[in-house]
């Protein structure tokens, strides 16, 4: 199991840098990804997830900066490594796909000149054997006629193919861990439904880690095997995603579980969390959940004290103070 560990985020804090000031926006977060594992990073907009990512990637902007924590890649620490040596790292053993893949692919050239390119750079391969191998990464990401998508521009391409595009030219340069943020919310539902089970399908035949952020829970039900869930840049709660849909702990997350709206009702009706989420510049003590919470008047301490993550069940993990009075 420890060698199948491709990322190990260990009790990570990043901050930005606001008008002089520094807030803190991650606060000691924890989760590994292995390999032939999807793990799905979830929450509500400005819970950290793409600041997750972006420390993952070494990317974070300017005015961001880790301030404590490892972040290991095959069990090298990259946040004790040049900005330089990151990216090298980087290019080589995680790749990327976002919500928006133009922002990733060159509009002036031809999606084979740029998967060619790739495939010369990451793999090694001469001119010709590009070609074919081009050829062969967009069958096997489901796209038809490929041999004349090649000689297109990405701007001649529908956003879901688009997309796969930038999957195929990920994935051809074989990495460790996919990275994957928002990939599939500006697609309509089928489609996403399609690149989702692409995802699966490919996770098990490269046997690569996937990290995958979204705020769709739907999302996660078709992709995920294990769940980390933040708020406001905490982990409130992580377990296999059979124990977060079956047996969700944390208030926050029962009620992301009754956001989700009910295909199967009529009604489509999603409940929403009552309550404002916190503005990073806001620092109170206790959990940073209790706002919103309908059980913060049974226990004091949620208003005093920050609550420790507690092991409820095997692979299971939450913290609150409710949860880990019960378990005492
Ligand atoms: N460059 C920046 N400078 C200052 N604050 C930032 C910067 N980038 C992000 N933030 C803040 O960090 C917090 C986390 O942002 P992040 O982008 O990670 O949220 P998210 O979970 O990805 O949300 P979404 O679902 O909307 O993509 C937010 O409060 C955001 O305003
Ligand atoms: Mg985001």
């Amino acid at each position: 199991m420890e060698q199948d560990k491709v990322l190990d985020v260990r009790n990570l804090h990043a901050v930005f840098r606001i008008d002089r000031k520094e807030y803190e926006v991650l606060h000691d977060i924890s989760f590994s990804v292995h390999r032939n594992e999807t793990v799905c990073v979830v929450g509500e907009s400005g819970c950290g997830k793409s600041v997750t990512t972006l420390c993952v990637m070494g990317l974070l902007p300017k005015n961001g900066r880790i301030t404590s924590g490892s972040i290991s890649l095959n069990g090298t620490d990259l946040t004790g490594l040049s900005a330089k040596e990151v990216r090298k790292f980087r290019g080589k053993k995680m790749g990327m796909i976002f919500q928006e893949p133009m922002t990733a692919l060159n509009p002036l050239l031809t999606v084979g000149y740029q998967l060619r390119e790739n495939l010369m750079l990451h793999r090694g391969v001469d001119k010709k054997t590009a070609s074919q191998m081009a050829l062969d990464y967009l069958n096997k990401v489901g796209i038809a006629n490929p041999e004349q998508r090649l000689k297109q521009f990405p701007f001649q391409l529908s956003g879901g193919l688009r997309q796969r595009v930038l999957i195929a030219m990920v994935l051809s340069a074989q990495p460790d861990l996919l990275i994957a943020d928002e990939p599939t919310t500006a697609l309509d539902v089928t489609i996403q439904k399609q690149v989702l089970s692409l995802l699966n399908h490919l996770k098990k035949e490269m046997s690569a880690g996937i990290m995958f952020i979204t705020h769709d829970l739907g999302v996660v039900a078709e992709i995920a095997d294990r769940i980390v869930v933040l708020y406001a840049g905490r982990k409130v709660e992580e377990g296999s995603a059979q124990q977060i849909f079956n047996n969700p702990q944390h208030p926050y997350t029962i009620g992301l579980m009754n956001a989700v709206p009910d295909v199967e009702k009529d009604d489509f009706v999603i409940q929403p969390i009552p309550g404002m989420f916190p503005n990073i510049t806001e620092d109170s003590p206790g959990c940073r959940f209790n706002p919103r919470c309908a059980h913060v008047n049974e226990c004091p301490l949620c208003v005093t004290a920050a609550p420790e993550m507690i092991e409820i069940e095997p692979g299971h993990f939450v913290a609150c103070h409710l949860r880990n009075r019960e378990a005492e």
